[in-house]
């Protein structure tokens, strides 16, 4: 998809067909995309997690109540280890927050080039998230989406709320 386009027709989606899965070479394109994400010093302190089997669908849908999320058939989530991250010496700054939304941008960008919907979630509980996927502690998540096909036939249009380019540009 042209790039504008593409910046201008990623939604987030929230109205999943459950039992339309992501076929494999899709969903390898997508993460390609997580993968090649820059981060501080490339350092990619993060790792990415299709969760697909029922079993464990059933346990990561628990951490983020709404109807609208236990119909997706992937959860991708995105961990990561703090320490493993680059740190600022002035200040302590930790990158891991910016490396992760960064790769998180990537997906959804490329989901959706491949019409596949996503909605970047970070309302969810961790503690439920950590027991359903068993991690360890040095491993944090910052942050889930569904991954799947929505259930609206045609796109939906929707006019992009965003704040106008004089309310947020200044050239100094
Ligand atoms: C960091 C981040 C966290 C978000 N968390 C949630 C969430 O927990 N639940 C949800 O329904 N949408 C969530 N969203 C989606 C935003 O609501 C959505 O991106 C925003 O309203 C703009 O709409 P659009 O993505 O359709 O352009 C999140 C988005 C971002 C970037």
């Amino acid at each position: 998809m042209e790039f504008n386009t593409l910046l201008n027709t990623r939604e987030s989606v929230r109205n999943y067909e459950p039992d339309r899965p992501v076929p494999q070479d899709v969903m390898k394109r997508i993460i390609e995309a997580g993968r090649l994400a820059p981060s501080a010093c490339n350092y990619q302190p993060y790792k990415f997690m299709v969760v697909s089997s029922q079993e464990v669908l059933q346990k990561v849908r628990a951490c983020y109540k709404r109807p609208w999320f236990q119909d997706a058939p992937h959860i991708l989530v995105i961990a990561g280890d703090r320490s493993r991250a680059w740190t600022r010496s002035y200040d302590t700054y930790n990158s891991i927050e910016t490396d992760m939304a960064i790769a998180m941008t990537h997906i959804v960008l490329a989901a959706a080039n491949e019409g596949v919907a996503s909605c970047w979630v970070e309302a969810y509980d961790p503690a439920v998230l950590r027991s359903a996927l068993n991690l360890g502690s040095e491993t944090e998540v910052f942050g889930i989406t569904p991954l799947g096909y929505s259930r609206d036939t045609a796109p939906r249009g929707k006019v992009k709320q965003r704040k106008s380019y004089n309310d947020i540009v200044e050239f100094i």
